[in-house]
Formats: C-alpha cells, sequence, structure tokens
C-alpha cells in the first residue's frame, strides 16, 4: 500500500488542528500508521526541505518549523500522496480552494498549517527521515473491505 509523510506545523499543533486534520484523512478513508510529537532539530528541516536549501524563503521557513513542535504522521492507502495534497490545497493558502486544509484554514504561506509529500519518492525519503520501520504499526482497520472495490 502506498504511503505519505504528514506533518502538522507548529501553527496547527498551537492552534488545536491536529484533531481535525487526523479526521479528514480518516473520513476519507485513508489509515494512519505512525504517528508522534517532537520538536524538530535544524538538521531534520534541512533534510527534510532539501530542494528548498538556496531559496530566499528557506531561513524563515526553518525558523517557523523549529519554532514550536511539530506533529509527524504516516497516512496509507490507494493513491494516498495525490489524494491528501488535494486535501491539503494549494500551497499559498490565499489560493488554496475552501474545502481544503489550508483553504479552510491559513491565510499566509509562511502559516500554512501543514505538509505533505509531493511524490511517492519523496514519501519513502521523508518517512525515513522521521521514522524508523519499526515505528510504522501494521492492522487490519475494519472499514478497508467497505473503502477498497
Ligand atoms: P513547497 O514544497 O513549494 O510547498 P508545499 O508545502 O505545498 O509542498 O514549499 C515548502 C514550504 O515552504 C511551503 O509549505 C511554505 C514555504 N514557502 C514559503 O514560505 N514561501 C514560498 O514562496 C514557497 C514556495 C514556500
Ligand atoms: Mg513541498
Amino acid at each position: 500500500m502506498e504511503r505519505s509523510f504528514v506533518m502538522v506545523k507548529p501553527d496547527g499543533v498551537q492552534r488545536g488542528l491536529i484533531g481535525e486534520i487526523i479526521s479528514r484523512f480518516e473520513k476519507k478513508g485513508l489509515k494512519l500508521v505512525a504517528a508522534r510529537f517532537e520538536s524538530l532539530p535544524d538538521g531534520r528541516v534541512q533534510e527534510q526541505y532539501r530542494e528548498h536549501l538556496e531559496k530566499p524563503f528557506f531561513p524563515g521557513l526553518k525558523s517557523y518549523i523549529t519554532s514550536g513542535p511539530v506533529f509527524l504522521m504516516v497516512w496509507e492507502g490507494k493513491n494516498v500522496v495525490p489524494i491528501v495534497r488535494l486535501l491539503v490545497g494549494a500551497t499559498n493558502p490565499a489560493e488554496a480552494l475552501p474545502g481544503t486544509i489550508r483553504g479552510d484554514f491559513a491565510i499566509d504561506i509562511g502559516r500554512n498549517v501543514i505538509h505533505a509529500s509531493d511524490s511517492n519518492e519523496s514519501a519513502a525519503r521523508e518517512i525515513a527521515i522521521h521514522f524508523k520501520n519499526d515505528d510504522l504499526v501494521g492492522y487490519s482497520a475494519i472499514a478497508e473491505p467497505m473503502i477498497y472495490e
């Protein structure tokens, strides 16, 4: 089954949005297989966002992501990566559609509440940055036979 790495950023944690976000993914039919709180060290923020290291917004992004605890998750399901990106919405909340997480809960690009992997390759890379294989829980969700044809 495909997996995606999702992170509720410090603003989302402090605004009490973890439950709302988990609830949206659960209701969609996705399966949570790992989760934990952590204050990320600079090194893992740099690995996580390696494609942005040289961008002018990177210093601000790093201080935002390290400003408080984040909530790290791994979600599983068919087509989970594009499905989660759709539920998350556009990077800039000013362009994110209502009904998406960023569209409903954010205003500024530099406080956009949530991260989600943009491809299966980055999902595998990002999961490996933050989780060990043993951290991923295997279980059969009773809803699965009703969700997948
Ligand atoms: P990016 O990977 O382009 O967006 P996404 O989170 O949708 O995959 O950028 C990573 C984060 O960097 C983004 O969530 C917010 C921040 N960012 C800025 O602060 N300013 C910018 O101009 C861009 C492109 C991103
Ligand atoms: Mg990205």
